[in-house]
């Protein structure tokens, strides 16, 4: 459920971002800004957003028990993770088409996480090359995100390029090997590459700005696929991209056959299963992100933060355990690192603030987590990321 705060409706009040405090306002000052099917395509989920509406519900049902005087004045919230050092513990997860939520997209969210010093990760279906991303901050934690295609020359082609990139660590969704059932992009018609149909014209129409924006600024394009796939002047719903492109027989012995190619720190971004797991620990993995993409694709699934102290148990020795999914708040990510979670992935909590106001706004967004982070760790009386356990959790 999402509440207003303070008992001010979003609806009656001006909203710019300085005003933006927390999760729900960024996602209102989006919503009040972006054509609707776009603001659709980031809010949705599949089927029924059951799932979608679980993974937040989940942290609400984690009780923290803080220990007081500690004494707690400084706190080090730095992590390392599949070998990357992270200033914080929790990172941008890839998402695709960001330039369309705003025109500087990935450059905007690349230079906000530099700047926090935390993890950012470049989706195959992103709308700025990999190779700019990566000269433009050299030496920052960022990871490839990789969809395994039909085409395994693509595939290949793909990972040389990362490769060349200088990408260190590259992470293989495994969870979208057919499209999820997303009925809002489908009531919207929001596709790929993206079209100004006439049908949507009206909804642009209302958004003035994100069209001026939108045809003043580079060309829309997906560099990392363009050179090698050609969408025939086709548009495709992202549903039918996964079902059309990807490869639905992508089978454990592929991945251990790419670990072998990548030849560096390789992660399974889409796993829950605690079998599944042991076989990413066992093929050599340098960590899994448990993850249901937020909702968008098997709706139904467990939260992935139910799901975390289960395979933390079963594999958090051999392998850097992270997770993803609904998360909105600082203790959020204080609840899934006291599970033994490596580190925590954010999508709609950096997105939002994108659509909203660019780098400043995802700059905003990822200090005010920081600070919420901070406080809780203050207030539960602990001084790094380490000293947190479940021994102060309490489950309703
Ligand atoms: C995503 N996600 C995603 N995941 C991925 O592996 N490759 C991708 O290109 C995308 N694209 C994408 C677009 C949008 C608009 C959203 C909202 C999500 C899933 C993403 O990495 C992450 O798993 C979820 O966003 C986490 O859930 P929250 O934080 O958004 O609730
Ligand atoms: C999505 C795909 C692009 O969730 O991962 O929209």
């Amino acid at each position: 459920m999402r509440r207003s705060t303070a008992g001010i409706s979003r609806s009656e009040a001006a909203l710019r971002l300085g005003d933006c405090r927390n999760f729900h306002d960024f996602r209102e000052l989006a919503r009040r800004r972006l054509p609707g099917p776009i603001f659709h395509y980031i809010d949705g989920g599949a089927d029924d957003e059951t799932t979608l509406e679980r993974n937040t519900a989940g942290f609400e049902r984690c009780d923290l028990v803080p220990d007081v005087l500690a004494g707690v004045a400084q706190v080090d919230l730095s992590v390392t993770v599949m070998g990357q050092k992270l200033a914080l513990p929790f990172y941008c997860s890839p998402t695709a088409l960001q330039r369309l939520f705003h025109y500087s997209g990935e450059r905007a969210v690349a230079a906000a996480a530099a700047k926090f010093g935390t993890m950012f990760g470049v989706s195959s279906l992103g709308t700025v090359g990999v190779e700019e991303l990566r000269r433009g901050y050299p030496g920052t934690p960022q990871c490839y995100q990789f969809y395994f295609h039909k085409d395994r020359g693509l595939n290949r082609a793909m990972l040389q390029r990362a490769k060349e990139a200088g990408v260190q660590v590259l992470m293989l969704t495994v969870d979208s090997i057919t499209g999820g059932n997303r009925e809002r992009d489908l009531r919207t018609g929001f596709s790929i590459p993206f079209r100004l149909t006439i049908g949507g014209m009206l909804e642009f129409a209302l958004k003035p700005m994100w069209g001026l924006n939108y045809v003043t600024h580079e060309r829309f394009r997906l560099p990392q696929l363009e050179e090698h796939v050609d969408f025939r002047g086709d548009t495709l719903s992202i549903g039918r991209y996964f079902t059309e492109m990807l490869d639905p027989s992508l089978s454990w012995k592929d991945v251990e056959e790419m670990i072998g190619q990548w030849n560096g720190p390789f992660c399974l971004k889409g796993v829950m299963s605690v079998a599944d797991a042991r076989r990413a620990a066992d093929i050599g993995c340098a960590g899994i992100v448990l993850s249901n993409h937020g909702g968008r694709q098997l709706d139904g699934s467990r939260a992935a933060f139910d799901q975390l102290a289960e395979v933390v148990d079963a594999v958090g020795g051999r392998i850097d355990v992270m997770m993803d999914g609904g998360v909105q708040r600082g203790t959020h990510i204080l609840k899934a690192l006291s599970l033994g979670a490596k580190a925590v992935g954010i999508g709609r909590a950096y997105l939002f603030p994108l659509a909203a106001a660019g780098q400043a706004g995802v700059e905003r967004a990822l200090g005010r987590l920081k600070d919420e982070l901070e406080r809780g760790m203050k207030l539960m009386g602990r001084r790094s990321v380490a000293e947190l356990s479940r021994a102060n959790l309490r489950f309703r």
